[in-house]
């Protein structure tokens, strides 16, 4: 019978096997952009080198004077604090730790009880050998470490060969994590921009911040369920928050009138969309580019009866097509100076009757398949108004 105590042994990786495994990983992580996946591989890829149960790679956040992870697609990161515990120790020394058997382990124990550590009655999990090695960049700074837990050969204790052989592979990846690192700072900086930017736009108009991040969110949805490539979702999610930007330039008489628009008036309104693409078609950035695209197509019509142009099916960009239904379903959920939000049932109503007229028929159908998604999304960026009488 098999005994659930004693799961099989494995043996340590030969010299070959050893090559083989870094020089497969350092491939796929030389060509990963990001980071959250660098981190992954290189858990895996430290998981198989060493011969442990589990593997966590941990990154420096010097600034919050954290380390932070990331485990598994779709799971929110791991902090903690890096004072406490030991993987913060030898982040901080520079030291590699190793214990043999935690429940004996004095430090171990100190860690547990300041609760810097979920102990394993929380976690359901019985850690007795721990490994903690820090990696550097090339200016030799330690930027991050590796911990791993439990040895799953007979010996089940971490030895100065695993040091070895899993420093020898990190120092693969540091160039490859630091890159990406830069990757990540520089779309951060330019996500914060563009909210920014899209927040002015609508600001305007008395609609909160939270419109545009609900638009992006919607948008990005609707993408990964089209069947857009990831690095496209991506850009569509950075880039439909500016699809009102040109907002800026339309006179608060308005832009806050609180009952309907002239005609006149509405197609002064309707300049928003050429206002914003000349705005931001002269970009070389990708992001920039794609915000254009939704600026200026926002408003367009699958029967081309839409605006500025009047383009039809197809020749609406695919981020045009997306960006609408997400615009409009934030704009009939929430109060407008012009009107009060819509129930969802009536919204929901209205898309049916617009699929293959306002909306691309497939954009709608996504729309409704992913609608869960979407309704979470709207909770979680909901707007913190006073409710109302
Ligand atoms: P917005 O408020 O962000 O609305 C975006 C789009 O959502 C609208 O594009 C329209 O397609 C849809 N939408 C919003 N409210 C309603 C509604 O009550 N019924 C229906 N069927 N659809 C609705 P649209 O019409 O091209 O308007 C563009 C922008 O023009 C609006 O952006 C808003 O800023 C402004 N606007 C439109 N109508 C009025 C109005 O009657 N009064 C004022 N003050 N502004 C208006
Ligand atoms: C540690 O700080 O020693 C380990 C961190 C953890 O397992 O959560
Ligand atoms: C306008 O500035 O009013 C028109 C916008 C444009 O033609 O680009
Ligand atoms: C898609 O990428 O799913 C559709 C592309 C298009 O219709 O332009
Ligand atoms: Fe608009
Ligand atoms: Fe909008």
């Amino acid at each position: 019978m098999y005994d659930y105590e004693k799961p099989r042994l494995k043996h340590d990786l030969e010299p070959e096997e050893l090559l083989g495994v870094i020089l497969d990983y350092a491939a796929k992580i030389a060509n990963e952009r990001h980071l959250d996946n660098v981190l992954m591989l290189m858990a895996d890829m430290g998981k198989q080198i060493v011969v442990s149960d589990r593997c966590t790679v941990w990154l420096l956040d010097e600034q919050k004077g954290e380390l932070w992870s990331k485990v598994a697609h779709g799971v929110k990161e791991l902090r903690i604090p890096l004072g406490a515990g030991l993987v913060g120790r030898s982040v901080m020394s520079g030291e590699p730790i190793f214990i043999d058997d935690a429940y004996t382990n004095v430090e171990y124990r100190d860690a547990l009880a300041s609760g810097a550590l979920l102990t394993d009655r929380q976690t359901g999990y019985r850690t007795k050998a721990l490994m903690v090695i820090p990696f550097r960049n090339n200016e030799g700074d330690v930027i991050g470490c590796y911990q791993a837990v439990n040895k799953l050969t007979e010996s089940a204790v971490f030895s100065e060969r695993d040091l070895r052989n899993l420093s020898l592979a990190a120092s693969y990846s540091g160039k490859s994590i630091e890159s990406a690192m830069l990757t990540q700072e520089i779309e951060e900086t330019q996500r914060e921009i563009i909210f920014t930017m899209g927040e002015i736009g609508e600001s305007r108009s008395k609609e909160t911040g939270n419109h545009v991040k609900r638009v992006a969110e919607y948008s990005y949805i609707v993408a990964l369920g089209l069947g857009i490539p990831q690095a496209e979702a991506d850009i569509l999610k950075m880039a439909s928050p500016m699809h009102d930007i040109g907002k800026v330039a339309i006179p608060d008489s308005v832009l806050r009138k609180p009952g309907k628009l002239t005609d006149e008036e509405f197609d002064l309104m309707k300049t928003h969309t050429l206002i914003g693409y000349n705005l931001l078609k002269n970009s070389k950035r990708r992001i920039l580019k794609a915000a254009a695209v939704v600026a200026e197509q926002h408003h367009e019509k699958w029967n081309g009866t839409g605006y500025p142009h009047g383009r039809r099916g197809t020749d609406i960009h695919i981020y045009g097509r997306i960006t609408a239904i997400a615009d409009v379903f934030d704009a009939l959920a929430s109060d407008r100076v012009y009107k009060k939000a819509w129930e969802l049932d009536r919204i929901l109503n209205l898309f049916k009757e617009e699929r293959g007229e306002h909306f691309d028929p497939d954009v709608v159908d996504v729309f409704f398949e992913r609608l869960p998604a979407i309704l979470k999304a709207r909770d979680e960026y909901a707007d913190h108004l006073p409710e109302r009488p």
